[in-house]
């Protein structure tokens, strides 16, 4: 069975066989990496078990806060070398790359170790980094905790660092060997980031097309409610459609900068709001008002433009719509200039011409296009939750 979906001219299937097996092959460059999917209760312990079955020399990189709720009882883990990162924005500098990089040369990594990479995407990015760096590169397998890395950066080898106060400023390409998938660390992230991570699933979910969106708006209230298994079947279809794109532009020199749908004016607002608005749900805000602008422009029909609004609504908890509703635009004609799609004074904006078919359109960051943007924004806040 195949999933069809089109970015520009260029048509993509997606592999729905894949979805029922216990894992997938993504291809990269220089080797492909192994994917996999576990469930149930008491993940520390199966992560435990794994990394002390393997044959490599292992060293860990981990989320404090995981730590604490998942592996500080697991005794035998406690003669592994371990990194405790806290996972803050301002600790994804260089400087904490390098404290990694002291601390595997320290413990004597070599090309036969492997790294344990255990949280989130602060501890992915760093991870990544000093995998990259180290010697020229250290093996490491990604344990994504949070439902952002499970459903998206797990999968395409991006990385990045802040800078100097500037978000991902230092970035490269960085693929792990394997990724595994415990969705039994999901239970015990906050509401806003179970959100953020939907909002990119949400993303990939109306890229991929309708029937990788139908089953989002079925399972979405299930998983909401605690169902696990809904969980995976959301991730899985989410990597599904990211896995597709990555494998035939893997170095994001051209059809995988759709992948920023939603990320232009995500990204913005997400500075402007001080970093206030989570990540994924400011990508959400972000699919919602690039579509207004593809709706305004007679691309997108009433019929999609108002489908999801109701389903990304969903995804925008009053509180942040709130915050969104307070945020000042001053300054947003800037941020977008910076954008990586930025041209010159245009915007190649990668946009929804329908669901499951996406396409680049030019935006003027002048005074008619800021015009047209406050426009789209007002309207996409009716449909929120401010009251
Ligand atoms: N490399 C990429 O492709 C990529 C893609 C998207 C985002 N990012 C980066 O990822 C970062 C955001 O990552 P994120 O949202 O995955 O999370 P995160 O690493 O920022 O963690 C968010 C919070 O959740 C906590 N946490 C993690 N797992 C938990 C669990 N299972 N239970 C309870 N708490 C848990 C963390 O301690 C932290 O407080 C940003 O820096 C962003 O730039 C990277
Ligand atoms: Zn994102």
């Amino acid at each position: 069975m195949k999933g069809n979906f089109k970015i520009q001219e260029q048509a993509f299937s997606v592999n729905l066989e894949l979805e029922n097996q216990e894992g997938f092959v993504i291809k990269s460059s220089p080797r492909p990496y192994q994917l996999s999917f576990l469930h149930g209760e008491n993940p520390g312990k199966r992560l435990a078990d794994m990394i002390l079955k393997n044959n490599s020399v292992p060293l860990i990189l981990i989320d404090q806060k995981i730590h604490d709720l998942y592996l500080q009882n697991i005794k035998e883990l406690s003669a592994i070398p371990t990194f405790f990162v806290n996972a803050a924005e301002d600790e994804k500098e260089i400087t904490t790359v390098l404290e990694i990089i002291t601390f595997l040369e320290k413990n004597q990594a070599t090309k036969t170790s492997m790294l344990y990479v255990i949280g989130g995407g602060i501890i992915q990015d760093l991870g990544a980094f000093a995998g990259a760096m180290y010697k020229r590169g250290l093996p490491w397998t990604f344990i994504p905790t949070t439902l952002l890395a499970q459903g998206d950066s797990c999968v395409g080898g991006k990385t990045a660092l802040n800078h100097k106060r500037t978000k991902n400023l230092l970035a490269l390409f960085s693929a792990p060997r394997k990724v595994i998938i415990d969705t039994g660390f999901l239970p015990t992230l906050s509401r806003n980031d179970i959100l953020s991570g939907i909002g990119e699933i949400f993303r990939l979910c109306v890229t991929g097309g309708e029937m990788f969106l139908n089953v989002f708006i079925k399972e979405l209230p299930l998983f909401l409610q605690g169902d696990m298994e809904a969980g995976s079947r959301l991730i899985s279809k989410s990597l599904l459609v990211k896995k597709a794109i990555v494998e035939l532009d893997e170095f994001e020199l051209d059809i995988r900068r759709s992948m920023n749908y939603g990320h232009s004016f995500g990204h913005a607002l997400e500075a402007l709001s001080d970093y206030k608005i989570p990540h994924g749900i400011a990508v959400t805000i972000g699919i919602l008002v690039e579509n207004e602008i593809a709706y305004q422009r007679k691309m997108l029909s009433v019929e999609e433009r108002n489908l999801l609004l109701k389903v990304g609504s969903q995804i925008v908890p009053s509180d942040v719509a709130k915050i969104f509703a307070a945020t000042s635009l001053d300054g947003v004609l800037d941020l977008l200039r910076r954008d990586k799609k930025t041209e010159g004074a245009v915007l190649k904006l990668a946009t929804l011409e329908k669901i499951g078919q996406m396409r680049f359109i030019d935006f003027t960051l002048n005074e008619a296009g800021e015009k047209e943007l406050r426009q789209a924004i007002s309207e996409v806040l009716t449909f929120l939750d401010i009251s």
